[in-house]
C-alpha cells in the first residue's frame, strides 16, 4: 500500500509516496526549499507544491520541528514563533482542498519508521532516539509504543537549553573537533539516561550517515548506542505510517 509523507525542516520541505510494505520511498522525494520567514501560510504552500508534483489526492503525513498536540502546533524552537498554537493540519488540509492531513512531531515520525523498519525493529524494552541535526529531537518507546512529544533537546545542560550545546549545529557553529562534541553529546546522554534508563539509543540526523567519525568517542553511557538506518528519509516514512493509522481510524489530526 501508499501513502503520502511531508517533512516539514528549516530549509527544506520535502516529500513522496511511501511504500508502507518496503518502509521506503517509492518514488524520489521532491524537496522546496523552506520559505523566509517560515510562516504557517507560507509552508503551506510549499507542502501543496510538493503534493501536487506527484498528483496526490489522498490523506497524507506531515512531519513539523515542535511539539503537535491533536493537529495543532504548540512550540516552534527553530521555526517562525507565529506556528504555536495554530491548528496546522486543518490549515494543510484547506490548503490541500480537503485532504485528509496527520501532523506529528519530526522526530517522533522519524522514531517509529525507525522502530517497525530499521535500527530499532523488534525491540522491545525503552528505547530513545535522537535526531541531531539543527535541533535535538527525541522519540521515546516502551514495549514499541510511543510517548509522544518527549522533547529531551530542551533538557538543561551546564545551564544551558541542550540542544544549543549538543546538536550538530552546536559543534558547526562551535567549530567543535569530534571529541569535544562527542565529549558534550556524552555528557547529554548520560543526563537522559539517568532519567529513563534506555536499553538502546538510535542517533539520527543527517550526521548519523557517518557514525565512525563521533560513535565510539561518547563515553559515560551504559546503553547500546547505534545510528539510525532510515536517515534522510525516516520522516517521511514515519508521516506515511501516521497518515495511515489515522486513516484507518477514519480521519486526519
Ligand atoms: C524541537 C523538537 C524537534 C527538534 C528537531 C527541537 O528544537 O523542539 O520538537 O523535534 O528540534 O527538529
Amino acid at each position: 500500500m501508499q501513502i503520502f509523507g511531508v517533512d516539514i525542516g528549516g530549509t527544506g520541505i520535502k516529500g513522496a509516496p511511501v511504500d508502507l510494505e518496503r518502509g521506503d520511498l517509492a518514488q524520489e522525494r521532491h524537496k522546496v526549499p523552506t520559505p523566509h520567514p517560515a510562516t504557517p501560510d507560507g509552508v503551506a504552500g510549499c507542502v501543496v507544491e510538493v503534493v501536487r508534483h506527484f498528483g496526490w489526492d489522498g490523506p497524507l503525513g506531515v512531519t513539523f520541528p515542535g511539539v503537535v498536540t491533536g493537529g495543532v502546533t504548540r512550540t516552534a524552537a527553530n521555526m517562525d514563533p507565529s506556528w504555536i498554537d495554530v491548528d496546522t493540519a486543518s490549515l494543510l488540509s484547506r490548503a490541500l482542498d480537503g485532504q485528509p492531513v496527520t501532523v506529528l512531531n519530526d522526530a517522533d515520525a522519524a522514531g517509529v519508521a525507525e522502530m517497525t523498519y530499521g535500527a530499532g525493529r523488534g525491540r522491545d524494552g525503552t528505547v530513545i532516539l535522537l535526531t541531531l541535526g539543527t535541533g535535538i529531537g527525541s522519540a521515546l518507546f516502551t514495549g514499541g509504543r510511543l510517548v509522544p512529544n518527549s522533547e529531551l533537546g530542551h533538557l538543561e545542560l551546564k545551564g544551558h537549553d541542550a540542544e544549543k550545546r549538543a546538536s550538530f549545529k552546536a559543534k558547526e557553529d562551535g567549530d567543535l573537533t569530534w571529541e569535544r562534541w562527542a565529549h558534550r553529546l556524552g555528557k547529554y546522554m548520560a543526563h537522559v539516561e539517568m532519567l529513563f534508563s534506555p536499553d538502546l539509543f538510535i542517533l539520527g540526523g543527517g550526521v548519523s550517515r557517518k557514525p565512525e567519525k563521533f560513535l565510539p568517542l561518547i563515553e559515560g553511557v551504559r546503553a547500546e548506542i547505534v545510528p539510525a538506518k532510515l536517515q534522510n528519509n525516516a520522516g517521511i516514512v514515519g508521516a506515511g505510517m501516521a497518515a495511515k493509522a489515522s486513516s484507518s481510524k477514519g480521519g486526519g489530526a
